[in-house]
């Protein structure tokens, strides 16, 4: 899209709203998509009211051309209108000879489009048959604004309507919507173009009043679960063909969350008394809330409980989870306008969380909760971040906030305020709010409204709004240092804006919700307080010992111990502190090392306090931060780097293992797989790798032969080390797996190559077509993450740089193009930096704004870090070799 530049209020595109003069109440949609030439025909009927008298009706309309549209009033009166569209401004206007006096009309319109490749709008899905037939699916998405692509609309989250809709379709076909199909009808008519009967037009029952972005409809050959019924609720999870056998772990999950969230919002699930799940083949996001019928791309919902990985069905359940929240939390309630998006994604994300955890508490949900917060604080640690609630005025700048800060920050902030208010409070203010707005739009503020209300009802004094307002619409979050007072018993608190480069920090203070633990002469006591100044000193009891501020880990700042405090803290880490604070501790560190206020070398030393850890969180945290250092390092020092990795984890892997225990929990399994894969990669173990051959060869013989869990690993560390062998091998199980995460566990091995030729081959699938136009990116991002690659990678993006920002998905383009912040040299910095300042990157201004932060940090932590790394770890050895490990 181009933006149209406004000159006199500066560079902002010149999208306005439509007019609230004519509202929607009612549309009736009849759509006949043709599968074979890739177009559509459909008609529509609005029924609006029109409230004040005009000529004119606008709605918005793309890439559709739209006839014969006229009005009708209740007394017979017709109106016929002339249509102007604006592809630039999405809209279709339609004027009138005559004036639309005040009251209910209703609106015709027909129209034709096309079924685009483009992921959006209503698009076509290919995929292949056991015969290796070639079959398409017709399927749509909307959010943010393209409903507009499949009917012209008013397509604005406020203009809630219902939607009664009607397929027209091959009759040997499955057409699902959002409503109940009511009846099929085979046809003989115009719309059958040619043998009778070959077509048949089916009703879907009325949806609830909701926005148009909520809509969907599906067409092309499908079979389904065999269906569940909650509460009166038909359940049904749907695929292509051939794949129903990997339904159940889905439908189990939606059984449980649909009856977990009507307790839990006390209202029965909305949308009418059916809700599908479809797996689509080509699907940009990870899945989408429609209404009714929910999408999904493959792997977040189909899945072969036993030959899946924890992390894998982890995913399926809280993508499951996440949507159905939406079900409540953006379907029946819904933000007024996209500046209210976080709204939406925070309370989905937050909700997930807590569903999956009611669950299977054993999976210890929140315990993974500091990877969300990190997620988060990684991007709103840069002046480049945004407040999570923004004004967005266009297309284009909804689509940019679909981000980590509207999601994860988003979540986080709300964990903040339901542990500090408590969740039978948080529960009781949601449930106020979702009944008091039940099909209506929200502001924020109403949210705060409900949560006040249901404090002052139990009792709390807290100013909801006062801190939540701060933490929404303020960018960043602080960092809280904290001392031991000169008097016993007393500590203080001094808040900061934590950010990376340290001339970006603001004055701003936050209204901190603090949590403290401490061990005093009243034993170990707790204290919960809101931290409002820069500021403040706190009794915690005398004798004061040991001192976790941020205790339990769901307040979203930083923490930093002066040395003396730090020290008596991780004296018995594994008792005094829990899995998520000792997340934090590690994390805490790390960011420090990135703001270069503390060196790598200290960071070895926290590290190796780790050496008795037992949880795969905090080893992740740790292995991942430690990987980062490697890669800044050069030869012999990376080998040195290497071999104090392996001796911190040896405890590990002589309690775990390289098989599995009987018995053992799934994090002891997933924590044995990374631990197996950096052994085999960055430390170059040569007894992983022969291990990691054996369990391949064993795999290959029978899948369930292996723990599913150490997969990733094993085909992590046999790529790294691999040939054409290898990689012709795994470009075969792309096709030939019989799970969709197996399949795409293959796909991006193929950037994990070490062989430059190799991994060319990679990067050209990228862009030939092979490969989904859904997967190309991410893959295409590994390759760039690849340190081995990162270079050619870029040189390649440079060259094939128009093609690739026409076939991906805008927001994955965009999301992809984050990845350059691996070219963490000064002179690559200066040639990305010309580069993107000539390559705009449609919906991709904040995501490129803080790629080229993220690797001036980079860059940076690189040059004050790797000499003074390289020299801890080999004082004898002159660093001449700091460059990246040159390319095989
Ligand atoms: N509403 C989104 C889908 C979406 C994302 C639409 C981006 C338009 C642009 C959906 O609820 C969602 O958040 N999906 C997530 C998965 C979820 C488990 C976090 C996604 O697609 O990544
Ligand atoms: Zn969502």
């Amino acid at each position: 899209m181009t933006k149209e530049i406004n000159l006199e209020s500066g560079s902002e595109p010149t999208f306005s709203r439509l007019p609230k003069t004519v509202i929607p109440t009612r549309y009736r949609l009849f759509l006949a998509p043709d599968l074979k030439a890739f177009t559509f025909d459909g008609t529509e009927v609005i029924e609006i009211n029109v409230t004040e008298p005009t000529e004119r009706i606008t709605l918005n309309a793309k890439e559709l051309t739209v006839s014969n549209v006229y009005v009708q009033d209740g007394r017979g009166t017709q109106l016929n209108g002339v249509v102007t569209l604006d592809d630039e401004h999405e809209t279709a206007e339609i004027t009138f000879k005559g004036v639309l006096g005040k009251g209910k009309w209703t609106l015709f319109a027909t129209f034709k489009g096309v079924l685009n490749d483009k992921l959006r709008g209503f698009y076509r899905s290919v995929w292949t048959d056991d015969d290796g037939k070639e079959k398409v699916l017709a399927v749509t998405q909307f959010e943010a604004c393209d409903a507009r692509r499949a009917f012209p609309c008013f397509d604005e989250p406020e203009f809630k309507a219902t939607f009664q809709v009607n397929l027209i379709v091959d009759s040997h076909l499955t057409a699902i919507s959002n409503g109940r199909k009511l009846s099929e009808v085979q046809l003989d008519g115009p719309f059958a173009k040619g043998a009778i009967g070959s077509k048949k037009l089916i009703h879907f029952a009325e949806t609830m009043k909701m926005s148009t972005y909520l809509v969907a409809f599906v067409v092309g050959e499908l079979e389904s679960s065999d269906p569940v019924t909650v509460n009166g609720t038909e359940l049904r999870i749907w695929c292509v063909p051939g794949k129903k056998h990997l339904t159940s772990f889905a439908r189990d999950a939606a059984a449980f969350s649909v009856a977990w969230f009507e307790d839990f919002f006390a209202i029965p699930y909305p949308g009418g008394n059916k809700i599908d799940f479809l797996a689509i083949p080509d699907f940009a996001a990870g899945a989408m809330e429609n209404t009714g019928c929910i999408t999904f791309r493959e792997t977040a919902l189909l899945a072969d409980e036993k030959n899946t990985t924890h992390e894998e069905l982890e995913g399926v359940a809280h993508t499951v989870m996440h949507e159905l929240a939406h079900m409540w939390f953006g379907d029946l309630v819904t933000m007024r306008w996209w500046n209210g998006l976080w709204l939406n994604e925070s309370f989905a994300t937050f909700m997930e969380n807590v569903c999956v955890d009611a669950w299977k508490p054993e999976w210890r949900t929140f315990d993974g909760f500091g990877f969300s917060q990190a997620a988060a604080s990684k991007i709103d640690a840069l002046a480049s971040t945004h407040p999570i609630e923004v004004e967005v005025n266009n297309p284009e700048e909804i689509d940019e906030i679909f981000d980590v800060i509207s999601y994860e920050k988003g979540c986080s902030i709300l964990y903040m305020l339901e542990r500090y208010i408590g969740r039978d409070t948080f529960r009781d203010g949601v449930r106020r709010y979702l009944k008091k707005h039940s099909y209506g739009s929200t502001d924020t503020s109403d949210l705060w409204d409900s949560l006040e209300e249901a404090c002052h009802d139990a009792g709390l004094d807290v100013p909801v709004r006062k801190i939540m307002d701060a933490w929404v619409f303020t960018p960043g979050h602080p960092v809280i240092s904290v001392e031991a007072s000169a008097m016993d018993g007393f500590i203080t608190l001094t808040q900061k804006d934590f950010k990376f480069l340290a001339d970006a920090a603001s004055e701003t203070l936050w209204p901190v919700p603090v949590t403290v633990r401490a061990n005093t002469a009243a034993g170990v006591i707790e204290r919960k307080f809101l931290l409002e100044g820069a500021k403040q000193t706190v009794y915690l009891g005398e004798k004061l010992d040991w001192v976790v501020v941020n205790a339990g880990g769901s307040g979203f700042y930083q923490v930093r111990y002066t040395p003396a405090l730090l020290a008596k803290l991780t004296h018995d880490m594994q008792n005094r502190l829990t899995v998520v604070e000792r997340f934090n501790l590690v994390n805490d560190a790390w960011s420090c090392v990135k703001a270069r206020l503390t060196s790598a070398v200290d960071f070895l030393e926290t590290a190796s306090l780790f050496a008795g850890e037992t949880d795969f969180n905090v080893w992740t945290k740790l292995l991942g931060s430690l990987e980062v250092l490697h890669s800044i390092l050069g030869g012999p020092h990376q080998i040195a780097l290497a071999k104090l990795i392996s001796s911190l984890v040896e405890p590990s892997v002589k309690r775990l293992g390289f098989d599995g225990i009987e018995g053992e929990s799934a994090q002891d399994k997933q924590l044995r797989s990374r631990i197996f894969e950096v052994l085999g990669t960055v430390v170059g173990d040569a007894k992983v790798e022969a291990k990691a051959k054996e369990l391949f060869a064993k795999w290959r013989e029978n899948r369930d032969s292996v723990d599913s869990n150490i997969m990733p690993a094993v085909v992590g560390v046999l790529a790294h080390r691999g040939d054409a062998t290898v990689y012709d091998e795994f470009e075969k199980l792309i096709t030939t797996s019989e799970t969709p995460q197996d399949s795409e566990r293959f796909l991006y091995a193929l950037a994990e190559f070490r062989n430059m030729e190799l991994l060319k081959r990679t990067m050209t699938k990228s862009v030939n077509g092979e490969v989904r136009n859904q997967d190309a990116p991410y893959l295409f991002s590994n390759i760039m993450g690849n340190e081995v690659a990162s270079v050619e990678a870029w040189k390649f993006l440079k060259d094939n740089w128009d093609k690739m920002a026409q076939m991906y998905p805008e927001g994955e383009f965009a999301d992809m193009c984050r990845s350059v912040s691996n070219l963490d040299t000064p002179e690559m910095e200066a040639e990305v930096r010309e580069f993107f300042a000539t390559h705009p990157v449609a919906a991709g201004d904040m995501a490129i704004a803080q790629a080229l932060e993220s690797l001036r940090i980079n860059v940076l932590l690189r040059q004050s870090e790797s000499q003074r790394l390289a020299a801890h770890l080999l004082p004898t050895v002159t660093h001449g070799c700091v460059a990246p490990a040159p390319a095989e």
